[in-house]
């Protein structure tokens, strides 16, 4: 099942996430499968928990889109449950990020390349492994939104005032956009 990606301005998005325990959440899996569903309709390579308007440490990504440029990401997929990242390293790089919440707009942000982390998968399962380059970006912007972080926060303070106003419309529902979202701000019958 699809699920409505809330946009940019919902306070859900802002709040930091908290962890989940297997017997709390026994449906897991229908919604891993729902959130993978959801991020393939809308061309995503990564989805969180809290963009489908649930707090907790979850994330989806499928880093395979990638795979042409770095053959290790065929078939990249995975999920994180209750991820911590305990060490992120290496020269900060570039690349122009987009968001499903944040439709239309994409910027280069800044992020260190290499990142040691620990998470449970959907079997519940224990990892601790490293990652670099694109599997590492992708995993970083997820984290963020576990933790109430969006990209747009990492921007120059004269790049988010020229971004404004589109951040805005976002959230009132001015926006192009070909999969369901849930616009906070939206006049009623938008
Ligand atoms: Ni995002």
């Amino acid at each position: 099942m699809k699920l409505p990606i809330l946009a940019y301005g919902d306070p859900v998005l802002r709040r930091k996430a908290t962890s989940i325990e297997p017997d709390e959440y026994p449906n897991i899996k229908q919604l891993v499968n729902d959130m993978f569903e959801t991020m393939y309709a809308a061309r995503g390579v990564g989805l969180a928990a809290p963009q489908v308007g649930l707090s907790m440490r979850l994330f989806v990504i499928d880093a395979s889109p990638f795979s042409d440029d770095e053959p290790f990401l065929t078939n990249f997929k995975k999920v994180f449950i209750n991820a911590c990242i305990m060490e992120e390293s290496g020269e900060e790089w570039a690349f122009n990020e987009g968001c499903l919440s944040i439709p239309d707009i994409r910027e280069d942000i800044y992020r260190k390349p290499t990142i040691a982390i620990s998470y449970y998968d959907e079997n519940w399962k224990h990892h601790e492994e490293v990652f670099s380059g694109m599997a590492a970006r992708i995993i970083e912007h997820e984290y963020d939104h576990i933790e109430g972080k969006l990209f747009t926060d990492k921007l120059s303070p004269l790049r988010k005032r020229l971004i404004e106003k589109k951040l805005n419309d976002i959230s009132k529902g001015i926006v192009d956009v070909d999969y369901k979202m849930k616009f906070p701000a939206a006049k009623k019958g938008r």
